[in-house]
């Protein structure tokens, strides 16, 4: 008789992916920053290991996602994000990796240019280097707005675009990312752990959305703490709800709205605007593990769940994971906070 878990896990077969990103990353423990912080043991999920063009979260949604725009015949992958967006410059390494042509809608206005090289360095470079045109367009607020545009201009020139949403959140990008909780259920079985909490940063929703789908299945003792990193948690909860429900009816799963967590006040004072806990998380991740996180997500999710530890939700005796969604290069455009 098959377990719930195993049944996941050929559901999930079902949605062919393309080997873009290097899968599973690892699980590995935090003994240091454990030790310096009293404990719960404290482990981390590498997806920023996930390969390809740096790597990061988004490569695992973009694994299946872009099987779409290969049995689609596509011949441009249509994306977008802010200046220095995570998402935007995975989507230009998997399209310089498959072969197609990629055009990006780069949003202006969101935040304040935080340093002067912001628009030339770390992910905006990156984008260049892997040789994506970039259309600069002023940001409104629709997220996905600007990126329809531009596909509907390259498909009236001939082109065969296939769109690929901010963030890369749709209900696919969330099944997609259930498979981490399928890979983070072996591992933690192998070196002899059920996870209480699965903590991370939430922002477009896809990532959060998969998370909790993939533990009601393979992992139901355990919670999906999502940290809201765009100081919008209303918004990143409807997203993981539409997003979640969606993948959970595509996969003939199981969705519980309660199950959707986020965890507000850790975002600072606007999205892509560090505060002081966000940089003394990345010292600490650096100094105490030699991870290198970011200031506009995985910084201020660590800062979030130091937050949490530091509020007494966890005892010594319960195991935590932290999931390093990546977000490395972004670093580079913010390097003021750390001369
Ligand atoms: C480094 C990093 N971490 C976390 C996230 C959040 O993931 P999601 O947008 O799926 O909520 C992003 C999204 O842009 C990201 O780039």
């Amino acid at each position: 008789m098959l377990s719930s878990a195993d049944r996941f896990t050929t559901k999930l077969a079902r949605f062919p992916r393309l080997g873009l990103a290097h899968l599973p990353t690892p699980l590995e423990p935090m003994k240091r920053l454990t030790a310096h912080l009293g404990g719960p043991r404290l482990w981390v999920k590498r997806e920023d290991c996930t390969g390809v063009g740096l790597g990061g979260n988004k490569l695992r949604k973009l694994d299946t996602v872009l099987s779409e725009a290969v049995a689609a015949g596509a011949d441009t992958l249509v994306s977008g994000g802010v200046v220095q967006s995570n998402s935007q410059r995975q989507v230009a390494a998997a399209a310089a990796k498959l072969g197609f042509d990629c055009h990006l809608a780069v949003y202006h206005g969101r935040l304040a240019p935080p340093s002067p090289d912001y628009e030339k360095t770390g992910n905006a470079l990156l984008n260049r280097l892997f040789g994506a045109t970039l259309h600069d367009v002023p940001w409104n607020g629709d997220r996905n707005g600007a990126i329809r545009d531009l596909a509907d201009r390259l498909r009236a020139a001939g082109r065969t675009p296939y769109l690929v949403p901010y963030g890369v959140s749709n209900p696919l990008g969330a099944v997609a990312y259930a498979s981490t909780v399928t890979e983070i259920a072996a591992q933690a079985e192998t070196l002899g752990f059920t996870p209480h909490s699965i903590v991370h940063c939430s922002g477009s929703g896809a990532t959060q959305a998969g998370l909790v789908v993939g533990a009601r299945a393979c992992l139901p003792d355990t919670k999906i703490v999502g940290i809201d990193i765009d100081a919008e948690p209303e918004r990143v909860r409807a997203d993981v709800l539409a997003y979640g429900g969606g993948a959970a009816d595509l996969l003939d799963q199981p969705f519980v709205p309660d199950d959707v967590e986020v965890v507000a006040g850790h975002a600072g004072p606007a999205y892509g605007v560090p505060h002081a806990a966000t940089v003394e998380a990345m010292k600490l991740g650096a100094r105490l593990e030699a991870l290198v996180l970011d200031p506009v997500y995985s910084g201020k999710g660590l800062a979030g769940l130091i937050a949490l530890i530091e509020a007494g939700r966890w005892h010594k005796d319960q195991d935590v994971i932290f999931v390093h969604t990546g977000g490395a290069p972004a670093l580079f455009a913010y390097r003021h906070l750390f001369d």
